[in-house]
């Protein structure tokens, strides 16, 4: 674990660009006693660069926190992108708004508060056009529903990356109780089960452990 920490540092100190807004979002986060479950910045900047590769111009997220992630991933839109961000928590979302608003994204950034599952099922009903990328960062129990969601909501080319689904190697315990992880194993073999989804899982050490994330292409 320390080793895999001075690695993260050593990209943070030479290729990770966490600037003022990004470190306002982590302090002001700390400020008001949100949880560390942030992203790391070479994960945050990571994701940015997927964007980007995606050509994503709509980008749907779910749980925001206090918009960490969020920033990195808005960076990445062209001027006429949008990302919709949700957040179960009231307190979190109102620090989000803030952080997103530091960092001059709030023209592009919508924040949602409420159960991502809900949000999700009025954005169909409203008729949302598809996102290009999904990126699903909320209740891990969810995700099998988050998925069925999420493909509502997807188009051929659309990217779906399901974070945090290695949890310290429980994934491969079949015995697990833990609702987390009983969550994404069953998301991670709906994955396997959908005709139109190609995927792959990746395990990740860092500053934030041992973890890993799925990621999907919509076909
Ligand atoms: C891992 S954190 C998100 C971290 C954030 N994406 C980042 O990297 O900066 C998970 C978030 O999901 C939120 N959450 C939990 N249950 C939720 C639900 N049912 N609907 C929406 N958000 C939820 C939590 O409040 C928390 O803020």
């Amino acid at each position: 674990m320390e080793t895999w920490e001075s690695v993260d540092d050593f990209f943070s100190a030479t290729i990770v660009r966490e600037d003022d807004a990004l470190l306002n979002a982590l302090r002001e986060s700390r400020k008001h006693g949100l949880p560390e479950w942030e992203v790391s910045p070479a994960q945050g900047q990571f994701l940015y660069i997927l964007a980007k590769m995606a050509k994503a111009k709509r980008i749907l997220e779910l749980g925001t926190l206090g918009g960490y992630s969020t920033i990195w991933l808005a960076r990445a839109l062209p001027d006429d992108g949008a990302l919709v961000t949700l957040e179960y928590d009231e307190k979190y979302a109102e620090v989000a708004r803030g952080n997103i608003d530091y960092a001059g994204l709030s023209d592009k950034v919508t924040v949602m508060q409420g159960a991502a599952a809900g949000l999700m099922k009025s954005l169909v009903a409203g008729g949302e056009p598809p996102f290009d990328m999904i990126f699903i960062d909320a209740d891990k129990p969810n995700n099998p529903l988050y998925l069925e969601l999420a493909l509502k909501l997807s188009a051929r080319g659309t990217v779906i990356f399901g974070d945090n689904v290695v949890r310290d190697g429980e994934l491969a315990n079949a015995q697990s109780t833990d609702p987390k992880v009983r969550g994404v194993r069953e998301y991670i073999a709906d994955l396997g089960r959908s005709p139109n989804i190609i995927s792959t899982g990746l395990q990740t050490v860092g500053c934030k452990g041992y973890d890993g994330f799925t990621i999907s292409i919509v076909e």
